[in-house]
């Protein structure tokens, strides 16, 4: 469970417990168990007794609704993972249900709540907000990711099963708050989802999916909590005018604002050098390798020379001995010394006698 801040700024005796609380968070916080006491707020002014979850990931934020005072929480997520079953098991309250939204919201209570979490595309959240808007139209609405990087960017988790007509060219690349164009070194789903290459124009986004469903069906307003990609609550225009006062104070924070642009861009170039980090490492994996690949060939022909210098110094020690036998031949085979004066002596002879 993502846990807020517990123990506030420490004491003389135990300086560091902020610190601890903060390096206890995941780097990027993201589940909407943060707005809980947003939620609270929604729970103590209406009667909310069913609420319907779309889009579940860990389970850490379907319990708060239960606690909060809601009686059934339906749960849906299209592939359950084992520690979101894990984090339901054991609460009465929650109903796990394994499909897909839109198409399951039919076969579901009316809520009190909807929380819309799951796919953040156009086509997916226009058709929830439809079918909501049409069948639960006193239900409140509260949606995630109003805000940078799905507000006029669509973001899917299973393009597959949405009509090709309804989604934009994608990209395993992400955004970044740095430039315009999505980059590896972007804010990527890592096999999760992938996101249109463009941003914005039409039928791109959550927000631009609020806004039209909202233009189509009229009376409502959206209110926009600029914290951890963005809360959206949809509001009636006649009806609701309590809640939005007590949502004031976080709708309207410019303080909140301008955190939450502070935490995308410095999380966006954490992402950017962690990028550069792995491509530094994997250049010093390459460097490494080649480094041993030529220590390799290094040490093949070191081998080779010995081998070489061996051979040469056998063929070198058998000519000389070769040539020492020779030697020894040529020194037994030539005539004495007093042989070799009598033939002198008989060439002298013979020369002489011819004259
Ligand atoms: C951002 S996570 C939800 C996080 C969760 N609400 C929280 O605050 O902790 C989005 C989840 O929606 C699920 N999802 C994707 N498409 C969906 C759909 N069509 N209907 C319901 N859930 C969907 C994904 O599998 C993923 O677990």
């Amino acid at each position: 469970m993502t846990r807020v801040l517990e123990t506030g700024p420490g004491t003389r005796d135990d300086p560091h417990a902020q610190a601890r609380d903060a390096r206890n968070q995941p780097l990027l916080l993201h589940s909407m168990a943060l707005f809980r006491e947003l939620f609270a707020e929604l729970f103590d002014r209406r009667s909310i007794r069913t609420v319907v979850e779309i889009g579940v990931e860990t389970g850490q934020v379907s319990a708060c609704y239960a606690e909060l005072g809601a009686e059934a929480v339906h749960c849906v997520e299209p592939v359950p993972s084992d520690e979101m079953r894990a984090a339901m098991a054991g609460n009465d309250a929650l109903h796990l249900v394994e499909g897909r939204s839109p198409q399951v919201l039919s076969q579901l209570p009316v809520a009190d709540l909807y929380v819309i979490d799951g796919d953040h595309n156009y086509a997916t959240v226009r058709a929830e907000l439809d079918w909501i808007l049409t069948h639960a139209p006193d239900a409140l609405i509260a949606l995630h990711d109003v805000l940078w990087p799905c507000s006029r960017r669509d973001q899917y988790y299973e393009p597959h099963v949405l009509p090709a007509a309804q989604t934009h060219p994608r990209t395993a690349d992400g955004p970044t708050v740095w430039h315009d164009e999505v980059t590896p070194a972007g804010f990527v789903g890592l096999g999760q989802f992938t996101a249109a290459e463009h941003a914005g124009g039409e039928g791109n986004g959550v927000l631009t999916a609020v806004e039209d469903a909202l233009a189509e069906h009229g009376g409502r307003r959206l209110e926009i909590v600029p914290a951890v990609f963005g809360l959206g609550v949809i509001l009636r225009e006649d009806a609701d005018q309590d809640l939005s006062d007590a949502l004031r104070p976080f709708t309207s924070s410019a303080l909140l604002k301008a955190m939450e642009n502070n935490r995308i861009a410095l999380y966006t170039r954490v992402l950017a050098l962690q990028h550069e980090a792995v491509a530094h490492a994997d250049e010093a994996d390459r460097q490494v390798r080649l480094l041993a690949e030529r220590h390799s060939e290094a040490e093949r022909l070191r081998r080779r020379c010995d081998e070489l210098r061996v051979r040469h110094e056998e063929e070198l020690a058998a000519l000389r001995n070769r040539h020492a036998e020779l030697q020894r031949r040529f020194d037994s085979e030539r005539p004495p010394k007093l042989v070799r004066e009598l033939l002198r002596v008989a060439r002298g002879l013979r020369r002489r006698f011819r004259r």
